[in-house]
């Protein structure tokens, strides 16, 4: 399996700490953004990894990261999004890279406090499809929210509903099989023109090949004011990506 890091977009909800520089370049408590979904992904034994970055200070990555030594890996992947045309988009730019095999996606402003290395595994064996992850929340108007049955199926997601169906954010952290290229290449772009995640999604969900489960412990996205200054506190108080 291969790892994806979306960090592309022109994180405008930060203004003014992205006019120079790419939002996920900025600190996070004692590291810079982009450190804790590398940590992720390399702490779920996940090696083989591509950064989409886009906007500003796009070469800063490589100056930073380099072949990504400092997280014990021997090489790391860098593609160039131009403009922001969404998160499936930026996806879609890493399809050569990935081929045939399946991939674990991560947003470069998604922090969890533990570790997803079971559920990477239980997707390694899930035969064919997608999986989600889960977390409840109380502001859930903004996120993709998914609708829940009885049995904790999820039947469909909605982007940013204003009457949201659940309390159950979709995190930014999303397994899928090869046939997600194929899925980025039909969809059509949202009323915001961006590609959208949430209807890759739910086209996994009507075919009947979707897994989701609640993650553990806490998660936070960092690209507004206010949740880069959570990020930071869950982090002086936690860590983050710890052993489950
Ligand atoms: O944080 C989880 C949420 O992330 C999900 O619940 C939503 O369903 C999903 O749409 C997304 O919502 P946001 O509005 O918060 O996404 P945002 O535009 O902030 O983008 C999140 C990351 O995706 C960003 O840090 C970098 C990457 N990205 C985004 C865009 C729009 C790209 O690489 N390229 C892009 O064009």
């Amino acid at each position: 399996m291969k790892g994806v890091i979306l960090a592309g977009g022109y994180g405008t909800r930060l203004q003014p700490l992205t006019r120079v520089t790419n939002k996920h370049l900025l600190p996070v408590y004692d590291k810079p953004m982009i450190y804790y979904p590398i940590q992720c992904l390399v702490s779920a034994g996940i090696k083989d990894i591509m950064v989409v970055t886009g906007g500003n200070k796009a070469g800063d990555f490589l100056e930073l990261l380099g072949n990504g030594k400092e997280f014990g890996l021997g090489e790391l992947h860098y593609t160039y999004q131009e403009g922001a045309g969404g998160i499936a988009e930026a996806l879609g730019l890493a399809r050569d890279f990935i081929d045939k095999d399946k991939v674990i996606v991560v947003l470069g402003d998604n922090i969890i406090q533990n570790n997803i290395r079971r559920a990477v595994a239980d997707f390694f064996t899930q035969p064919k499809g997608a999986k989600i992850m889960l977390k409840e929340v109380s502001d859930p108007e903004r996120f993709g929210v998914a609708d829940v049955d009885d049995k904790g199926n999820v039947l469909g997601i909605e982007e940013k509903p204003s009457q949201p169906k659940s309390n159950y954010a979709v995190i930014g952290i999303y397994m899928y099989d090869e046939l997600v290229f194929d899925i980025i290449s039909d969809l059509k772009p949202s009323g915001r023109g961006e590609l959208e995640i949430t209807d890759v999604n739910n086209a996994y969900i009507r075919q009947g090949t979707m897994t989701s489960e609640v993650l553990q412990g806490w998660w936070t996205d960092a690209g507004t004011i206010e949740s880069l200054h959570r990020a930071g506190l869950m982090i002086a108080e936690d860590g983050a990506n710890n052993v489950d």
